[in-house]
């Protein structure tokens, strides 16, 4: 079991999300526990302010050290030890191979920022693992956190219900892992004058499997060949 601890000050936008598909399997299934924090509940005053104007000028406000020393040092005694993950563009970069790490994890704290960031002392307090969702600049970590969640929990044993849906996907293990995921087709048979490849309907699975691995091949060349190239260096 998997337990997230998000200390965010959004609670309701990141339980929204976690209320639909596969994070709200993962938790009904008992592979996963998300446990809530607003940090703003350990602010102090009457305005309970978390932020305020940064050292030296300029735009913006920084979130305040007290609150979220304080919240961290309530929830860190409440389970066994966490890996501490803080939501910054600053950090090392999300992919899959994040995710399969993060997975392997008993406990996970995640600190949402908001506004220009952190006072610095934050960042220096905790031992943290700094991940980004890539190069560009959201809000707030609410959208990174969910990110990570989702990625994370689809990939616990049991959550998908076939194994074997993780494994074939984009970015997963082996010669599979390094391709694009090949097309996928339904019904109907035709739509709008397209129709789904005869291959696919001859129930012949030598040759769907081939065919797959040549339709994900020839994606990956024309969508993302830099992932072909990781592959050559890993040889
Ligand atoms: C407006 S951003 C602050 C950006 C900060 N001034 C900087 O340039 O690094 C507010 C918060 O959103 C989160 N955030 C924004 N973009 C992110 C990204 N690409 N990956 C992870 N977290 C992100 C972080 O928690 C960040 O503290």
């Amino acid at each position: 079991m998997l337990r997230f601890d998000i200390l965010t000050l959004f609670p309701e936008m990141v339980e929204a999300v976690l209320q639909h598909s596969i994070p709200r399997i993962a938790r009904e299934q008992g592979a996963v526990e998300y446990h809530l924090h607003n940090f703003r509940d350990f602010a102090e005053g009457v305005h309970q302010a978390v932020d305020d104007r940064p050292y030296g000028g300029g735009a913006g406000m920084v979130l305040k050290p007290e609150p979220v020393f304080k919240s961290i040092r309530h929830v860190l005694p409440q389970a066994g030890p966490a890996h501490m993950v803080l939501l910054t563009p600053q950090g090392r970069r999300f992919n899959q191979r994040v995710a399969e790490e993060l997975a392997k994890q008993p406990r996970i704290l995640m600190l949402c920022g908001r506004y220009e960031g952190f006072d610095e002392r934050i960042r220096m307090g905790f031992a943290w693992d700094e991940i980004s969702i890539g190069d560009y600049v959201l809000s707030g970590g609410e959208l990174p956190a969910l990110t990570i969640v989702d990625a994370t929990v689809r990939l616990l044993p049991g959550v998908l219900g076939d194994d074997a849906s993780a494994h074939e996907e984009s970015f997963g293990r082996g010669l599979r892992g390094k391709l694009l995921e090949y097309p996928h087709y339904t019904r109907p048979i035709e739509f709008e004058g397209m129709k789904v490849p005869e291959v696919l309907q001859s129930g012949h699975h030598g040759e769907i499997a081939k065919w797959r691995l040549e339709q994900a091949l020839k994606r990956t060349k024309d969508r993302r060949p830099d992932l072909l190239d990781d592959l050559h260096d890993e040889e």
